[in-house]
């Protein structure tokens, strides 16, 4: 395959985020090469700070000629085909997209205050300039919910949202409710993390949350909507007490964001600390989780769920959407099954392990039990358990179940004892295999 041309992008804060986006450049870079039929190589060509002398922890040396303090660089420099605006706030990051729009410079950014607050006027230049912004990153982090809303949903209309959707504030509440932290000490790890806003307040104030929500219900219901016309609440007022008697009562408290479309066509939009059931699946979403839920006509209920904020989901967001945006340049469409590496190959299920649950159908005579397990053995699989409910309808029957729960062990072993124990006199038909995931 001959070497692609690079695409040169001009990378405005290189944060938390940011240098996430330069180290997934660094690691997978030759992946999206091969994944795009060779066709999209890409290359920072420019990075944008505040501060050059600051110490920067990022995979391999970034080479300092390519710090700015100056964000025109960034427009100007012709090896910059796209700009990725990762600065926040509403201010120099509106100059930047716009200036970079108006190159004709497609743009990417992870910037929801920006959008919410300026999107109406950012997309207007888009329109005319006929320049994208790409902002999968700008709404639950690693979750593709944007790119859902914008292709794979465009053929619903949507009745509600529901979810998390600030990672912070969920971080947060988890660490008040599990580990009994007081709110500023659970605040101080969110930061170090990496997942807390230049300025936390937007966090636990609720407007993160609120800016993203008025994202998607602009993208679902297709009217400017004004921040001021959000309900919004944040997690400061939340005391251990409340999350206490949460679960007391059976609740867990979760910073939720609601949107929904009323049958008059008006939309309720609101982020608030609420109650929500144990049993209910958003009580299980924790950490730096997040999930929304969506409810369309056509597709039904659909529950999006991963980590909604920190460096590398983050960035796995940007770096899509900087393909999207090269696929925009470069034309190469194609997103079939591309052929780009001859060593691949399949793991043989015998070689794969797990624990198992597995019920034996057996003639009911003592050292049954005895007999299969002496086989396992053999084959080196343990045993956790064994059990041999009595038939209810026939406690007399000549035939029972006996249950063997086993050890992780591949599969290859089980398939050859278990061809073993089938042999056994004792045993009357092929015993019935579950496996025991342990997932996550
Ligand atoms: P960050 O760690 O605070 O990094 C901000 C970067 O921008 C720094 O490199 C800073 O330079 C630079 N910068 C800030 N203002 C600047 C200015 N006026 N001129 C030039 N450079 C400037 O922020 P982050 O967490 O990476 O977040 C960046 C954006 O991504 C925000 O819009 C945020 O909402 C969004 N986002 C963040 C996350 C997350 O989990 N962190 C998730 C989704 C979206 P110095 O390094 O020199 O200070
Ligand atoms: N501060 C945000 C959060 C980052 O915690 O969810 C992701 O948008």
């Amino acid at each position: 395959m001959s070497a692609a041309p690079s695409i040169g992008i001009g990378l405005a804060g290189f944060g938390t985020v940011g240098s996430g986006v330069w180290n997934t450049l660094e690691s997978n870079g030759e992946l999206i090469t091969n994944r795009t039929d060779g066709s999209t190589r890409l290359e920072i060509a420019r990075i944008l700070v505040r501060d050059l002398a600051k110490a920067r922890n990022t995979t391999g040396e970034v080479p300092s000629e390519l710090f700015t303090t100056d964000w025109k660089t960034l427009i100007e420099d012709p090896a910059v085909k796209i700009v990725v605006e990762l600065i926040g706030g509403t201010t120099d990051a509106y100059d930047i997209v716009a200036a970079a729009l108006k190159a004709g410079k497609p743009v990417v950014t992870g910037n929801k205050a920006l959008l919410a607050e300026r999107g109406a006027e950012l997309f207007a230049i888009s329109r005319e300039t006929k320049t994208p912004i790409h902002f999968e990153a700008a709404v639950a982090g690693g979750i593709p919910i944007i790119r859902s809303l914008q292709d794979s949903f465009i053929g619903n209309h949507i009745h509600s949202f529901s979810g998390i959707i600030n990672g912070t504030s969920n971080y947060i509440l988890g660490r008040m409710t599990d580990a009994g932290l007081d709110y500023e000490t659970a605040l101080k790890e969110a930061q170090k993390l990496g997942y807390a806003e230049a300025d936390p307040a937007l966090d636990v104030n609720g407007w993160d949350a609120a800016h993203k929500a008025l994202l998607l219900a602009t993208l679902a219901y297709g009217f400017p909507i004004d921040p001021a016309e959000i309900h919004v609440s944040g997690i400061e007022q939340v005391r251990p007490a409340d999350i206490k008697f949460a679960k007391n009562l059976g609740y867990v408290v979760k910073l939720l964001a609601i949107i929904r479309q009323h049958k008059d066509g008006a939309v309720e939009c609101r982020v608030q600390p609420s109650f929500i059931a144990k049993s209910n699946i958003l009580a299980s979403v924790h950490d730096v989780f997040n999930a929304v839920a969506v409810h369309g006509d056509t597709v039904g209920e659909s529950l999006f769920y991963g980590r909604g904020a920190g460096q590398n989901p983050t960035a796995s967001s940007v770096v899509a959407d900087i393909v999207e945006a090269a696929r925009g340049i470069e034309l190469s469409n194609h997103r079939g099954f591309l052929p780009y590496t001859e060593s691949g190959s399949m793991r043989p299920v015998s070689e794969t392990s797990t624990a198992y649950y597995v019920r034996f159908d057996v003639t009911d005579r003592p050292g049954v039990i005895a007999e299969i397990a002496r086989v396992l053995a053999d084959h080196e699989i343990g045993i956790s358990g064994t059990h041999s409910p009595v038939n209810p309808d026939d406690p007399d029957a000549d035939f029972v179940d006996v249950v063997f729960l086993l050890h992780t062990c591949p599969f290859g072993n089980l398939q050859r004892a278990l061809a073993e124990v089938e042999k056994l006199d004792c045993v009357n038909s092929e015993p019935v295999v579950f496996r025991i995931e342990s997932l996550g």
